[in-house]
């Protein structure tokens, strides 16, 4: 079964982590702990990108040394990675040794296919995005040229080494053509209208900046930030060593960035690739935009959403859903709290929570605590069953079977936002049944009487669909899933896709139970 290589971008230090930052690690974890579930062989990467202007600057501003500065706010990002509930396999930061020796192994075969020369570069950069920008693509705004993005622009005069990017727009083009390289479609279409549009070559290093890697055996040339941070995916597999790693995950890459840098990893990422003779990424998937209460989050508005005060106040697990069951992955996004409370409140605890709960309360008042004993095959077919015919026992108990590789598809298209509302369909389904049945109702005939058979075998089914959705839930809501599948009598430990539908022994005594999600009273968190 093949290997998965995921990652995330490596995100700038030059301010603390906001929730753009938290959703793509998430995202990320989300991929890795299926892949683990299924089976596969997994590396999760994260990291920090310490160098560039940027960075500088704001070292500066804090009247900090470089090195000290981002030793102080990469922790930042580590300490994220943890209340985020992410279990990367690697925390790369740029101004470690192995990520220079790296990036400057790189370099050097750049320079040995014949694919850089020393220019001179003059035109417009833009510190913020960290990008140079041709004259066409820059806006006229009251406060003069501005970046596309709506970054201020500077006028740069200085002797650098260029990237021959030019060479590589037909490789390019071909690349584009193989299945699934680009996601969703709409990025595929945006990247090959760049490429087609003709590609100039890039400016690749720095002489008026220090804060980067030193250009191999040129005294006052620095590496451009981004192919110092683009190397970052080679470096934690041991590049430029011919490691096992390298073999086992660089053909599996799956990078996930968000849209604001698709050029970056769609046209230079594989073109640098290409001219070193490595594969391009297998695949680059491209997320939108959250914005908050219909506002772009910015520090000037002050409204940038702390994503440790979200988990502390409503619990990792529920935000980490919410984040992919509100928004399409791909699509831009409006985060508000209400909306987070609401999904809590009405999927969370009002349907998960409580399917759980009835059952295991009956479980509990008329089973001894005890899963269901069934003596014989299903009998929820008969004829007096109170549910309606397209809600069966059978049909809820193997549930998530019936639906599993559906869902396995949508996992790996990252179509988050349609398998969570598949699985919401099952803990509807589930609710409904529960409601039709009326165990309740039919434990009052008592033991031996055959609407306490058709009570035992609803509960069982029950079991078994709240179980299989918890394996379903797992990677999205580790901790919540573990405490649920508990619950239930199974081991505490992390599921394994296989174990879906897998038999739960009768006659296993359940603990007594406890609310997996509170409803909560909507507080905003305080600005
Ligand atoms: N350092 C580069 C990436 C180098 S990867 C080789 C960088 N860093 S960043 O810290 O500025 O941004 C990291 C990620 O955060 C980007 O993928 C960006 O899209 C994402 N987000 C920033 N603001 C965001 C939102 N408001 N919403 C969602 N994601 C956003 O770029």
């Amino acid at each position: 079964m093949a290997a998965e290589y995921i990652t995330t971008p490596i995100y700038y230090v030059n301010d603390r982590p906001h929730l753009g930052h938290f959703y793509t690690t998430v995202a990320a974890d989300i991929l890795a702990r299926w892949a683990r579930m299924r089976g596969k062989k997994v590396k999760f990467v994260t990291g920090t990108d310490e160098h560039g202007a940027k960075v500088a600057q704001s070292a500066e501003a804090q009247g900090m040394d470089s090195q000290a500065y981002v030793d102080k706010m990469s922790d930042f990002f580590r300490e994220m990675v943890v209340y985020a509930g992410c279990t990367p396999d690697d925390f790369i930061r740029t101004t470690e040794p192995r990520h220079i020796k790296a990036a400057q192994a790189l370099w050097e075969k750049l320079e040995a296919t014949g694919n850089i020369y020393l220019g001179a570069y003059k035109g417009w950069y833009a510190t913020r995005d960290e990008a140079f920008y041709p004259e066409k693509e820059l806006i006229d705004s009251d406060q003069g040229k501005l970046a596309p993005t709506g970054a201020p622009v500077e006028w740069v005069e200085e002797p650098c080494y260029f990237f021959r990017l030019s060479r590589w727009q037909k490789p390019l083009l071909d690349y584009y053509g193989q299945p699934d390289v680009i996601a969703p479609e709409s990025r595929r279409n945006e990247t090959i209208r760049f490429v087609e549009s003709g590609l100039e070559d890039l400016a690749i290093s720095r002489s008026r900046l220090q804060w980067g890697i030193p250009v191999p055996g040129v005294a006052d040339h620095v590496m451009y930030v981004w192919i110092d941070a683009l190397t970052n995916y080679l470096t934690v597999l041991g590049y430029p060593q011919d490691t096992q790693e390298m073999k086992e995950f660089w053909p599996h890459s799956l990078h996930l960035v968000g849209k604001d840098i698709l050029r970056f990893h769609t046209v230079y990422w594989p073109a640098f690739l290409m001219a070193a003779e490595l594969s391009p990424p297998r695949r680059v998937f491209a997320h939108g935009w959250w914005t908050r209460e219909g506002q772009k989050m910015s520090k000037s508005l002050g409204n940038v959403l702390d994503p440790k005060e979200l988990v502390v106040q409503y619990g990792v697990d529920p935000v980490r859903y919410f984040l992919f069951r509100q928004v399409r992955f791909g699509h831009d996004g409006d985060f508000s709290e209400k909306t987070l409370v609401q999904c809590i409140n009405g999927e969370l605890a009002g349907g998960l929570g409580n399917l759980l709960h009835r059952t295991l309360t009956l479980v509990h008042r008329h089973l001894a605590g005890c899963t269901p004993v069934i003596a014989g095959s299903p009998r929820s077919q008969q004829d007096s069953s109170p549910v309606s015919d397209e809600l069966r026992g059978e049909k809820v108990r193997s549930w998530a079977q019936w639906c599993q590789k559906e869902l396995e598809h949508l996992i790996q298209q990252q179509d988050f936002f349609s398998y969570l509302e598949r699985v919401a369909q099952g803990i509807h389904l589930g609710n409904q049944y529960i409601t039709q049945l009326a165990p309740w109702d039919l434990a009052k005939k008592g033991p031996g009487t055959p609407e306490w058979d058709q009570m035992i075998e609803g509960l069982n089914s029950i079991l078994y669909l709240v179980r299989d959705i918890a394996i379903l839930l797992y990677p999205f809501m580790p901790h919540s899933c573990v405490r649920l599948m508990a619950q239930l009598g199974q081991k505490e430990q992390a599921p394994l896709w296989e174990d879906i539908g897998s038999s739960i022994q009768g006659g296993m005594p359940l603990p007594k139970p406890s609310p997996v999600f509170a409803k909560i009273d909507f507080s905003p968190v305080e600005e």
